[in-house]
């Protein structure tokens, strides 16, 4: 039986989801893979933090958040508030770092994630950022540790998009990814398509959790930019930022466009697409009109999916139905066992 020490440094939508699937799963992954695991770490920003060596009760845990009270009071030892030192405190073998994202130098989560594997953590993520700001040390690191950084959840929540090309299509080269990654924009276009305006939209889009209070980084393709630029990295092995995509976002598109579109038989998606010629990669993000022809004719809602051309097996699809906080806690989980399989 191989037992893990857990931190979670972010415990907000993602985290608390990861807590709850852990839960379920704790006899299941027991009983099949012979791991077991205790949390020994929980950090948000401004709902306290705490570490417990002996394990922290996870639903402890997610209770005193539901009602509203911080974490504090779980700590049986100091907790730092500098994310660092709680860190090295912790005392943890796998981190799981699911703070928010950030554009443009994927920080402070790069820090957090190569502290861990500096310490000999495993490390996994379903934070963006760090991928597309620091794959290359991520990965070197993980590597001279003898440990994974993984972080299946960024792209397409849990869909298995990073691992299928890891794991099970050896010395296959990526030679083009065209899809629809964003669920925002998906589900806004959709709607509008039912005959809402474009502000209508948003907020019903805000109104079920999907959209930010500013949703600038779905709607100006910032989160599909960031998504394509981690592809890219990856299944190219070209490291490309966000800044080098072609972006375009969806605030432009007029009902009256939608409805053109429609009567056309054709629908607007915000394409996301990443083509390799001659060495070089040309990257946008941009909303197009699809005709049924296209598999993304068929996406609606917070569906996404993506096509990736490899000199092996031509175009291969991935659909993901109506993701969420629980999928991507899935590719979490997927990304630990994964790991702890291989130790
Ligand atoms: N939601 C999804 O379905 C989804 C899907 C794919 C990827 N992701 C990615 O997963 C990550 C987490 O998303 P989420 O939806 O869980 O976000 P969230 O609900 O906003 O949670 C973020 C968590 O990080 C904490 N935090 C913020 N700054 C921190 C800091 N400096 N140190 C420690 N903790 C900090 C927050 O604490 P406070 O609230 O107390 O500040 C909160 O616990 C993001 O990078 C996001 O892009 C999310």
């Amino acid at each position: 039986m191989k037992h893990y020490k857990l931190a979670f440094l972010g415990f907000g939508n993602v985290g608390q989801a990861l807590a709850r699937l852990l839960i379920r799963k704790q006899e299941e992954i027991k009983d099949k893979y012979a791991i077991t695991f205790s949390a020994a770490a929980i950090a948000t920003g401004s709902r306290g933090r705490a570490i417990d060596p002996d394990g922290i009760d996870l639903n402890a845990a997610l209770k005193l958040l539901d009602g509203g009270q911080p974490l504090d009071s779980l700590s049986t030892v100091p907790a730092p508030q500098d994310n660092l030192a709680f860190l090295k405190a912790c005392g943890a073998d796998v981190l799981f770092e699911n703070t928010p994202v950030s554009y443009t130098d994927g920080q402070p989560a790069l820090d957090h994630l190569m502290t861990a594997l500096q310490l000999g953590m495993h490390a996994f993520t379903a934070n963006k950022g760090p991928v597309v700001h620091g794959f290359r040390q991520l990965k070197a690191l993980a590597e001279e540790k003898g440990k994974k950084f993984f972080f299946e959840s960024t792209v397409m929540d849990g869909a298995p998009v990073f691992g299928l090309f890891r794991d099970t299509l050896p010395a296959a080269q990526v030679n083009a990814i065209h899809g629809v990654l964003n669920s925002t924009t998906n589900l806004i276009l959709t709607r509008m398509e039912d005959g809402e305006t474009f502000d209508q939209a948003v907020a019903y889009a805000q109104s079920i959790g999907i959209a930010e209070t500013d949703p600038g980084g779905d709607i100006d393709g910032w989160d599909a930019a960031v998504k394509i630029s981690a592809l890219i990295t990856v299944l190219m092995d070209t490291p490309f930022t966000p800044d080098r995509v072609d972006r375009r976002g969806i605030r432009e598109i007029t009902p009256e466009q939608i409805a053109a579109a429609q009567a056309d038989g054709k629908r607007w998606k915000l394409v996301c697409s990443a083509v390799k010629e001659d060495g070089k990669i040309l990257a946008s993000v941009a909303p197009k009109q699809v005709t049924s022809r296209s598999l993304m004719y068929t996406i609606d809602g917070t569906t996404s999916i993506v096509t990736i051309r490899s000199d092996v097996l031509g175009d291969l699809s991935l659909v993901e139905t109506d993701p969420g906080p629980h999928t991507t806690a899935y590719g979490l989980l997927a990304d630990f066992l994964n790991a702890a399989r291989a130790d």
